[in-house]
């Protein structure tokens, strides 16, 4: 496993090289955090122009579930560390070029692995560190599906195993609505069409994102540290605004920081994660975890003194880490509303002028009426405000496609 000792000069024989799997908005940011500490950073994505390849030292056009394509590409590059910042990546190839000693994947090439399919990880968190969660059950056809929502029961949530984002995941109240819920799934999955998850409905009061960071001390010694609990709401699978701190009573959560070092602990290696919670009353359960920087996170580049983007690069350095909370914020998604490519912005003067706020609009090339191109941040003495003043900011900027 690579630790640097020291950080060196980019471009040069002394440099830290950091190849990232993905370069979404989170990833740019995890760039901007690791330019900041001279490393050089190599941007990897599917799509030409993405957020993170406009910010790296170098940009790479890859289909990074080829096996092939991602193992020539990382030898190529020879980087010191590949993070992933998105699930559809041949994560097999990872683990070979782990095992062989040719590179640290972050946090693990297993946790990579584990976390890309929804059985992996379902099965180690309920199986094997026995943590609660909602009922669950597999089904690779329609009569499996069938006769699995009979057992876990309605209402139920039918999800392909493979998909990020809500993609092909619908709530089924009853029987007459599981045949819509399978083809809906199998339009939504990302790779192994077919194979999907139903899981119990579960009727939390609210749910809450654990961001976790595994990080070094300065003896050198691996540590867990929680954030603030990050409150959020989700339309269709997506999150639309968060907020940090969300308000728990004390026995939630300190089950949602045990659930959280339970689950890291078994993923291992350095960064940082984002846990999935539902919270009732004192009861948790675990939904599902990211290895990675999380999209809810995005309100900590207001809330925290270090936001999620610069723990993470942080951690992955092996430097240690401050998870502590600087102000009540709160995030608001700014969607594109257009299907068209080179979209403008109007309005972004009037957001920044409701008080407390910050904007950010990642430079995606081709906007989509749903896709998420920038978004909007705020701080307040309290999350309530914080969250009002965000969503205004995020309304006053309005995607425009020029003539
Ligand atoms: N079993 C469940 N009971 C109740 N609500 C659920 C359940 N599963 C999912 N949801 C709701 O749907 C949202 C998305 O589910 P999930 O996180 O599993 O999907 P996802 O596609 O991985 O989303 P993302 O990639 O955005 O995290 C959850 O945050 C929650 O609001
Ligand atoms: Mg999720």
């Amino acid at each position: 496993m690579y630790r640097p000792t020291r950080l060196g000069t980019p471009l040069s024989p002394s440099a830290v090289k950091v190849m990232l799997l993905g370069s979404g908005e989170l990833g740019k940011e995890v760039i901007i955090a690791l330019q900041r500490l001279g490393v050089e950073v190599i941007a990897v994505d599917r799509y030409a122009g993405a957020p993170g390849h406009q910010v790296a030292h170098r940009a790479h056009v890859i289909d990074m579930t080829d096996a092939a394509a991602l193992t020539a590409l990382i030898e190529q590059e020879a980087p010191h560390l590949v993070v992933p910042e998105i699930e559809a990546i041949a994560t097999p190839a990872l683990i070979e070029l782990e095992k062989a000693g040719n590179v640290t994947v972050i946090p693990t090439a297993r946790a990579a692995w584990l976390t890309m399919n929804r059985e992996g990880i379902r099965r180690l968190a309920a199986e094997t560190l026995g943590l609660p969660t909602s009922p669950y059950r597999f089904a690779d056809s329609l009569d499996e599906l069938k006769a699995a929502c009979d057992a876990v029961g309605f209402p139920c949530v039918v999800k392909p195993v493979m998909s990020s984002s809500g993609k092909g995941q619908s709530k089924v109240d009853n029987a007459g609505e599981v045949e819509e819920a399978w083809r809906y799934a199998a339009s939504g999955s990302r790779v192994d069409a077919g194979r999907v998850i139903v899981e119990g409905f579960i009727d939390f009061d609210y749910e809450i994102t654990q961001l976790t960071v595994r990080a070094l001390d300065a003896r050198g010694e691996t540590v867990t540290h929680f954030c603030e609990p990050i409150g959020h709401v989700q339309e269709k699978g997506d999150y639309i605004e968060s907020w940090q701190p969300h308000a728990m009573p004390a026995p939630a959560m300190e089950k949602a920081r045990d659930i959280a070092k339970k689950v890291t602990d078994d993923l291992g290696g350095l960064g940082l994660f984002g846990v999935e919670l539902f919270v009732k009353g004192d009861m948790v359960w675990f939904s599902e975890v990211s290895p990675r920087p999380h999209d809810t996170g995005m309100v900590t580049m207001a809330s925290q003194r270090q936001s999620e983007f610069e723990l993470h690069a942080k951690a992955i350095l092996g430097l240690p880490v401050d998870v502590s909370l600087q102000s009540p914020a709160a995030s608001a998604v700014i969607y594109g509303r257009h299907e068209a490519k080179a979209i403008a912005f109007e309005g972004v003067a009037e957001a920044l002028a409701v008080p407390g706020t910050d904007i950010r609009l990642f430079g995606k090339p081709e906007s989509f009426a749903r896709r998420r191109m920038g978004v909007a941040l705020a701080t307040a003495a309290d999350t309530d405000t914080a969250r009002r003043l965000a969503k205004e900011a995020a309304a006053k900027v309005r995607p425009v496609v020029p003539e």
